[in-house]
């Protein structure tokens, strides 16, 4: 039996009740806590910052792992404060870095995991060369800077193609897929090859987010 990680977007919560949220997803079958680090640069929006995530982290379950997304530019000058600030698995966008392989380094010397994620239009194979020191690929299924979009269906074939890299290459990575995720694409998407799934509004817009949660867990892990 398949366990697919959900990871809950903290970008979709109400930030005027986050410790509730937080405890909600502690509470909840989730995995991982996704944040979204949001500059207004590399991406038309901007998010939250270090107050707000040291805040997540002084609540989170530390059983559950933080998984941190930066959709800034040059992030190779926030790895050290991402590791102090409690990130386990910490993803920077391919289009934002010059040099990945060197950014990538920085990321596991600082003890965390690291991962790459992937525009809607940048095609998997510009990972080739370095799939295999990575842990983790995020594959962006909307344009990175808001929750709440729909999903971008050629995502699947992104996935295929990502699973085929890997599998020839014997590499150890995480397929993540981030955006538009709910209980209609969910199922298909881990039959791909997804093994983790970020939820934002599906989750949070939902009557009742714990059940969602484990919906999602259910359908995707039989
Ligand atoms: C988008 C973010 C996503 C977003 C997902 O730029 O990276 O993590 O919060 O939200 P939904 O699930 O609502 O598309
Ligand atoms: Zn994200």
């Amino acid at each position: 039996m398949k366990n697919t990680i959900i990871a809950p977007s903290v970008l979709a919560a109400d930030f005027a009740n986050l410790q509730r949220d937080i405890e909600m997803i502690n509470e909840s079958q989730a995995d991982w806590f996704h944040i979204d680090i949001m500059d207004g640069v590399f991406v038309p929006n901007i998010s939250f910052g270090m107050p707000v995530l040291e805040a997540i982290n002084k609540h989170r379950d530390t059983n559950k792992i933080l998984d941190v997304h930066l959709m800034i530019v040059d992030p190779d000058r926030y790895i050290k404060t991402f590791s102090e600030l409690g990130a386990d698995i910490l993803t920077v966008h391919y289009e934002a870095c010059t040099h990945l392989h060197r950014t990538i380094q920085a990321i596991k010397t600082e003890g965390m995991r690291a991962g790459v994620a992937l525009n809607p239009h940048t095609p998997v194979a510009v990972l080739e060369d370095i799939i295999q020191d990575l842990d983790l690929v995020l594959i962006m299924s909307v344009n990175p800077g808001f929750g709440g979009q729909s999903f971008i269906e050629n995502t699947y074939n992104k996935i295929l193609k990502l699973k085929a890299m890997i599998d020839a290459k014997e590499a150890q990575v995480i397929i993540e897929v981030d955006g538009g995720v709910n209980n209609k694409n969910a199922k298909a998407l881990t039959e791909a090859g997804a093994a983790a799934l970020v939820a934002g509004n599906f989750v949070f817009s939902s009557k009742n987010p714990i059940n969602t949660i484990a919906d999602l867990k259910e359908i995707t892990s039989k």
